[in-house]
């Protein structure tokens, strides 16, 4: 069953919005079974450039189904203006082809208030998400089925009561504040009204049709929040888990697919062994544009750390490898991969030697410089994976498939 599953085997950010967006294109049905508007997924076709947060990226293509799974959180201001936008690119968004589940749980003003005051030391993205899946699992937060109700309003209401009792941080004018702004998040939430359906149907019938399905991963592996840097991590599952419990069926996933940024970075706080504080550092970061999509920070940049991508293999399973930016190593004359770590934490490297030659766009992989093929071939061979795919640019067509995607 042609059941394809990417996600990020890093702390986000490998480069996961232009394979998907590969992979979209063909799909019958695309999901997103965790996090929020967090993510930010950039798509560059041609011209234009794309960038979804929480919108599955099938939508760009507009052939697929499109799916905001139970398991993600879904702030209905930010959804709407997501939708304007890329309506105003040209995108079609219908509620036949795209559909948020009635169990997946709203992200309010509140959120976003409380995301501020309490969680600056992790450095989020502020957009809510750990608040709301706070709500969702001490079983306070709104689920989307009360858009359908008509007991939005007052399940909003309710809440609010719930916060003021119990978040001393948040001042009394800020709950007035909010509770003046329910009407507006009632309207928001009307508007997206005719989108809220039960996916897990669909998605049954689509793993019974032997459709083309793709569970599209946010964030990375070891933003996990059971398995990575805990407490710097995100507030979902990002890794295979986050599959099953964010969409609500079973399906075997013939092609788990490992998006691999060539080197390493990490935006927020939290540990990162083989972070770079040097001119290397700064060469990465302007080679890769290593800005937040979603938030505009700087990126911490690093090296390839093969000892955590191991364990990242480990845990979900993967049997492909997308190296993602290798283009940007051009010009770094010896590289380092971490290979293992002492006991003090810190990583034991491996060097291998780095490639002048800017290989931008390259779609051959003979072509690539004899010591580029060899720091992608130490990669695949340390990890047991194949690097089916080698990603040489941020346009679709910048890519060498060494292995067949589909099959
Ligand atoms: P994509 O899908 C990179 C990081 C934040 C912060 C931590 C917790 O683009 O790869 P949160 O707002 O989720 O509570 O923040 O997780 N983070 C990401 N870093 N890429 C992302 O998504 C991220 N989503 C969250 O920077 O350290
Ligand atoms: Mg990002």
């Amino acid at each position: 069953m042609p059941a394809y599953i990417v996600m990020g085997a890093q702390w986000g950010d490998e480069g996961k919005g232009k394979i998907i967006d590969v992979l979209a294109e063909k799909m019958d049905i695309v999901i997103r079974f965790q996090g929020g508007a967090n993510a930010g997924h950039t798509v560059i076709h041609g011209k234009t450039r794309y960038v979804t947060h929480l919108i599955p990226s099938g939508v760009i293509s507009g052939r697929s189904i499109n799916i905001i799974g139970n398991g993600c959180v879904v702030n209905p201001a930010t959804l709407l203006e997501e939708m304007e936008i890329l309506r105003q690119q040209g995108v079609h968004i219908s509620p036949d082809k795209f559909i948020i589940s009635p169990s997946a749980h709203m992200v309010l003003p509140i959120h976003q208030y409380l995301d501020k005051v309490l969680n600056e030391k992790i450095g989020t993205t502020v957009r809510g998400i750990g608040p709301a899946y706070t709500d969702k699992v001490q079983r306070t937060g709104i689920r989307w089925e009360r858009a359908c109700d008509g007991s939005f309003e007052e399940a909003c209401r309710e809440h609010l009561d719930f916060v003021e009792r119990v978040y001393a941080v948040v001042e009394k004018d800020v709950i007035k504040t909010l509770r003046d702004g329910i009407p507006d998040v009632t309207k928001a939430v009307e508007k997206l009204r005719p989108f809220v359906r039960d996916a897990r149907p669909i998605l049954a019938e689509a793993v019974k049709n032997n459709s083309n399905i793709l569970y599209e991963g946010a964030q990375g592996t070891f933003l996990d929040v059971d398995h990575g840097t805990y407490p710097f991590v995100t507030s979902s599952n990002t890794s295979i888990g986050g599959a099953y419990t964010g969409s609500g069926i079973f399906l075997d996933f013939n092609k788990r697919i490992a998006i691999v940024k060539s080197y390493t970075t990490r935006v927020g706080e939290g540990p990162f062994p083989t972070e770079l504080f040097d001119e290397t550092g700064e060469t990465l970061r302007r080679h890769g544009n290593e800005f937040g999509a979603t938030t505009g920070r700087p990126r911490r940049c690093g090296w390839l750390d093969l000892a955590l991508l191991k364990e990242s293999c480990m845990i979900n399973g993967f049997n492909y490898i997308v190296f993602s930016k290798v283009s940007c190593l051009s010009g770094i004359e010896t590289l380092k991969v971490a290979v293992d770590y002492h006991s003090d934490g810190s990583p034991v490297y491996q060097e291998l030697p780095g490639w002048e030659e800017d290989i931008l766009g390259y779609t051959e992989y003979e072509a690539l410089p004899a010591n580029c093929r060899r720091y992608i071939e130490f990669t695949e061979d340390f990890l047991g994976v194949p690097v089916g795919m080698v990603s040489t640019g941020p346009d679709r067509d910048h890519v060498i498939e060494r292995q067949p995607i589909f099959r």
